[in-house]
């Protein structure tokens, strides 16, 4: 099975996932791109959804979905997105589409985040994949001090502006042996908006797509 086969299969073990005359949580990226194409299937049973990207909000647009302002809402009972690397105490990094902040908001907000990925994303540790950390422009050559003293090699993502106006410094070379309190320690820098570490609010349910099937890991 290619990757693509494999993200549609967990993209649509999703769908079970949300409930009749609910708003619908969605996520950015190729793997949710499957997940807004399921999601339309049963349009018909849900309210709508909160977008975390205008990549995201555009397709599903395009699918007739009603998309809701996050403030017009009191509660999300699902937010289904996928990640950059997981570890098995569902820990993740997300932002290779630089919608970390909005994705972090989100998922905060939701009841319960369901993580969709292909077996390619699961790994020991975290930190192979570049951790993104989105960041207020004038703050960009002071946050990468910051963040070499922190032991990373920070390279700005040229010519990429986030959906806040903001910017992107990707860290290479993290071993991040303690995600909690690496998140925490990066978001306390002045300058940075949200860092790609996902742990402090990590997934509750994570679907992985693999060579024999979907599996759930709840
Ligand atoms: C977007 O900013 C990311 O957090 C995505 O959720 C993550 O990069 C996974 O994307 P793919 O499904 O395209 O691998």
């Amino acid at each position: 099975m290619d990757q693509n086969a494999k993200k549609k299969a967990v993209a649509e073990a999703a769908v079970k996932y949300i409930k009749a005359d609910t708003i619908v949580g969605v996520g950015t990226g190729s793997t949710v791109n499957f997940f807004i194409d399921a999601l339309a299937e049963i349009k018909h049973t849900i309210v709508g959804a909160v977008s975390s990207s205008d990549a995201s909000t555009e397709r599903l647009k395009a699918h007739g979905i009603e998309v809701f302002s996050l403030n017009e809402v009191d509660a999300l009972d699902v937010y289904v997105d996928g990640a950059d690397e997981i570890t098995e105490h569902k820990h993740m990094i997300k932002g290779g589409g630089a919608a970390l902040t909005r994705e972090k908001i989100v998922a905060a907000v939701a009841k319960t985040f369901v993580c969709i990925v292909d077996d390619s994303k699961q790994v020991p540790v975290l930190g192979n994949f570049p951790l993104p950390v989105e960041v207020i422009p004038m703050a960009r050559s002071y946050v990468a001090r910051e963040l070499v003293k922190l032991g990373g090699d920070p390279v700005y993502r040229e010519g990429v502006i986030t959906d806040n106006g903001n910017v992107i410094l990707d860290v290479h070379n993290l071993s991040i042996v303690n995600p909690r309190e690496l998140e925490t320690t990066i978001n306390g820098l002045v300058g940075v908006v949200t860092n790609g570490i996902f742990a402090n609010r990590g997934a509750d349910v994570v679907l992985v797509a693999t060579e024999n099937g979907v599996l759930t890991l709840d």
